[in-house]
């Protein structure tokens, strides 16, 4: 929905977290705490009625259009109640209500209309098809709109100059495949690190090591070095990583998101939204010095990197604009980068060790390959391309276990048709992409976890979307991740590397294995993954 995350407002953040979880209950709570309540109630009942008028007029002109079914809400908050106290969250709603309306329904979230897409028909035919129609992205609440400042990102931007500049340098500045092959050498010190943390963790807790805590850091420091080109110590990698995650926590969607006429009562998160930006410039505002420094005398740090994101940002020209980005947008910029990769990327390592962990023979045919293929060598990216069954099993991780099961949230630059119904610029267009991966007309057991259908199984899919959407993990068409080599290559490495130097095994407190899933910034495993690992030498 929003970046993968969601808006990843500046950063890759999750579509609805927060409102499904604590914000509904907190609302009334956050009213009383209020000193200024007799202003508040004054405020929120001009802006209250002010609201009911603008949702009477897009009622009216609602009427006039033909949206997809959905169910019939209430006045005013619409479907919001129902969604959020479903006793499920939207995620597994999802299912109840494609079954209830169809593979295209509509949710009216208070003064936000949600359209809702689960076939890999519409997918195609909204990203593909009509891709250019629906590339954009809607507007977004205020708080993002500080961490973003004013959806000055890759992510957030709407279609048009200013986004296809940003994207450009993305990837030519970072992630294009002969990047991706510079930064080889960090990225294999940083697997070498992340190899070494394991074992020191499993040698202080004999044997026990928490799967994800471990590879999200590791993610984490590799996107760093690659923004700012700077090693940093451990310590400061925390600091800097516990900054950004209470940004995401931050422009998680609240109730008066869908709500404008509550706004009052969040007058005091207002405050701490800012100043929770406040401390993000500060943080990201001296790394950048730092690579000020280093790029005007190369001697103070001789290991820092040749190359950084940071340095494509530097004097940027962005078309339709006459100056480099500003201090402010330098934070935003690079903080989309960092957090646009590590959530995605590390939540996919803790469902690969789940399945490695179940199936021991799938462990062991990744071992059997590792050795055959390099021996005693630590595996790099050049092995990977001739790893068939790791590249499969990659495949299938990313098709049972998409990171974000929503898409970024889409919307049309002008009025727009698909499937036959109205979907207005202002709607939310949310592509639901695990349907689209699990849909059986396309896959033979979708619902089961078998890399071996895409070698012995004869089954195929292209993950671009661009032969066809059977499986998009990464979105497709204009707006498909940008990150899709980077983010792969770094699922394979990790996941080689760790089954190389390691036999997984379920930590013996544990309960037997499932695979229930709930939403944080992405799709998490519901309960923590807590293995055992024994080194292989
Ligand atoms: C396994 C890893 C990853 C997954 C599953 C993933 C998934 C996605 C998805 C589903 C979208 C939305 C596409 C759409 O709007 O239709 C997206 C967009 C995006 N991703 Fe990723 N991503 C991953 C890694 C990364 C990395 C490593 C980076 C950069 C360092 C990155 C940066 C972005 C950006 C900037 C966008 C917005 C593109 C645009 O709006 O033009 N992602 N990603």
């Amino acid at each position: 929905m929003s970046i993968h995350y969601k808006s990843r407002g500046s950063s890759l953040s999750p579509p609805h977290s927060g409102l499904f979880s604590s914000s509904a209950s907190s609302t009334a709570s956050a009213a009383m705490d209020n000193p200024d309540l007799n202003l508040l109630f004054t405020a929120s009942a001009l802006a209250f009625s002010a609201l009911v008028l603008v949702m009477y007029r897009r009622s009216r002109r609602r009427k006039a259009l033909r949206l997809p079914p959905g169910p019939p809400g209430w006045p005013l908050v619409g479907n919001l109640f129902q969604v959020a106290f479903a006793g499920k969250p939207l995620i597994h709603l999802v299912h109840d209500l494609r079954r209830q309306y169809g593979p295209m329904f509509t949710l009216r979230m208070g003064a936000r209309t949600l359209i809702v897409v689960t076939s890999p028909e519409l997918a195609h035919e909204a990203l593909i098809e009509k891709g250019q129609l629906f590339a954009s992205r809607p507007t977004e609440s205020t708080i993002r709109s500080v961490f973003s400042c004013n959806k000055f990102t890759v992510n957030s931007a709407v279609y048009g100059p200013e986004w296809r500049s940003l994207r450009r340098n993305m990837v030519s500045g970072m992630l294009s495949a002969s990047r991706l092959r510079e930064f080889r050498p960090a990225r294999a010190s940083a697997m070498d690190r992340f190899i070494d943390r394991l074992q020191a963790e499993a040698e202080a807790k004999d044997g026990a090591v928490w799967v994800l805590r471990n590879a999200r850091f590791a993610v984490f420091a590799i996107l760093l070095s690659m923004t700012f080109g700077v090693q940093l110590d451990e310590d400061s990698i925390v600091r800097v990583d516990e900054m950004m995650k209470r940004v995401l926590l931050t422009i998680s969607p609240r109730m008066d998101d869908y709500l404008p006429f509550l706004r009052p009562f969040y007058a005091r998160h207002q405050k701490k939204v800012l100043e929770i930006r406040k401390e993000q410039v500060e943080t990201v505002v001296s790394l950048i010095n730092r690579r000020r420094s280093i790029l005007k005398d190369p001697s103070l740090e001789p290991n820092a990197a040749p190359f950084s994101y940071l340095d494509s940002l530097l004097d940027l020209k962005v078309e339709g604009r006459d100056t480099a980005p500003t201090e402010a947008e330098l934070v935003t910029l690079c903080s989309e980068f960092i957090n646009g990769g590590t959530d995605t990327t590390s939540t996919a390592i803790e469902w690969a060790m789940a399945r490695i962990i179940d199936d021991p023979n799938i462990q062991a045919k990744l071992y059997k390959e590792i050795v055959a293929e390099v021996g005693d060598r630590p595996v790099d990216d050049r092995n990977i391309e001739k790893m068939p069954y790791l590249q499969a099993f990659v495949k299938e991780l990313l098709r049972k276990h998409p990171p974000t099961y929503f898409s970024l949230t889409h919307a049309a630059v002008e009025p727009a048709k698909l499937g036959g119904y109205d979907i207005p610029p202002d709607a939310n267009l949310e592509l639901f992409l695990l349907t689209i991966a699990e849909d059986p007309r396309l896959w033979s057991n979708p619902l089961e976890f078998n890399p071996d259908r895409f070698i012995t199984g004869g089954e195929t899919a292209d993950i671009t979307g661009s032969a066809g959407i059977k499986m998009i993990p990464f979105g497709a068409g204009r707006r498909i991740c940008p990150g899709l080599a980077m983010g792969t290559t770094h699922i394979s490495l990790m996941v080689a590397r760790m089954v190389q130097a390691f036999e997984w095994r379920l930590h013996p407190s544990e309960p037997k294995m499932d695979f229930m899933d709930k939403e944080e910034f992405t799709i998490v495993k519901n309960r923590r993954l807590l293995a055992t690992v024994k080194p292989r030498k």
